[in-house]
């Protein structure tokens, strides 16, 4: 069961119609689409709070099409292999929840997921599809001690400590990075010396990187709009001058690599 406690006090929460509340009164009211924002003052960052509206929207229509399927066929695998009964699964800084509601329409389990931008929440909360959603920050997830079975961590900030005080005893974190190949034709299109990814483990000391398995595929973007969402759902996208992204406009169509890097870490 999801154990998600109150950013006050730590008590635990409970949910009820509009709102969910600690035995020592802290209430948070539910937002219209069903999350809730559990980020209080202290673990409320400056300004630039997660990804903005753009980048969720692009990256929730691109992913939509299915182009990423490796990497959800290869994260469906390990949960199967390991046969746990109806696991606790966090979606850790879950951006729009694209890779969280294909686990849980794949397999039994209880799924929460958290981010720290409201719009990438709020865009998961109307997927309404039985996922416990709140806004949060990674460096004090609202959750009990040792509760988690599987973290999803995919493309997002590592914390090592919050991930290793979540998970259960012989539970896991799937930490997700771009492969070296990932988006590399993309890159050949932009740059005159495109670049590999660092395909680097995060350094880490408490927890142990027990396994590391890497999916690859090849796909076919249909259409310009395809290439562009994808485009601007990356940091490239960010950091390229306007003749380059010109490069781009013409494109009808695109074959490219997807590469996925999955770290696993247990205690
Ligand atoms: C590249 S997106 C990946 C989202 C999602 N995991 C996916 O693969 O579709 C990175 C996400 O991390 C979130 N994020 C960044 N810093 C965070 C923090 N300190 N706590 C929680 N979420 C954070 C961003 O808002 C963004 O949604
Ligand atoms: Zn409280």
């Amino acid at each position: 069961m999801i154990e998600i406690i109150c950013p006050v006090c730590g008590e635990a929460l409970t949910e009820q119609d509009r709102s969910y509340t600690c035995p020592k009164g802290h209430c948070f009211d539910k937002a219209k689409e069903g999350y809730v924002n559990l980020l209080t003052a202290s673990h409320k960052p400056g300004s630039n709070i997660g990804d903005n509206k753009d980048m969720a929207l692009n990256r929730k229509n691109f992913l939509s099409k299915g182009y990423f399927d490796a990497l959800v066929r290869g994260l469906i695998e390990f949960i199967e292999e390991k046969s746990l009964p109806r696991p606790t699964i966090a979606d850790i800084c879950c951006g729009e929840g694209y890779y969280g509601e294909r686990i849980k329409n794949a397999i039994d389990c209880d799924l929460f997921g958290f981010d720290l931008s409201k719009e990438m929440v709020r865009l998961a909360a109307k997927r309404k599809n039985g996922i416990t959603y709140f806004v949060g920050n990674l460096s004090k997830i609202p959750v009990r001690d040792s509760s988690v079975d599987i973290g999803l961590h995919l493309f997002a900030p590592f914390h090592e400590k919050e991930f290793g005080r979540i998970i259960k005893d012989d539970g896991y974190i799937l930490s997700v990075v771009a492969g070296e190949n990932h988006l590399f034709e993309l890159k050949e299109l932009l740059y005159d010396t495109p670049y590999k990814n660092d395909e680097k483990a995060p350094d880490t000391k408490d927890l142990k990187l027990a396994e590391k398995r890497k999916f690859t595929a090849r796909v076919h973007l249909e259409t310009n709009e395809d290439i562009m969402s994808l485009f601007k759902m990356t940091p490239y996208y960010y950091h390229t001058k306007d003749e380059d992204k010109a490069k781009l406009m013409g494109l009808d169509s695109l074959d490219i690599t997807t590469e996925f890097v999955m770290f696993v870490y247990t205690h």
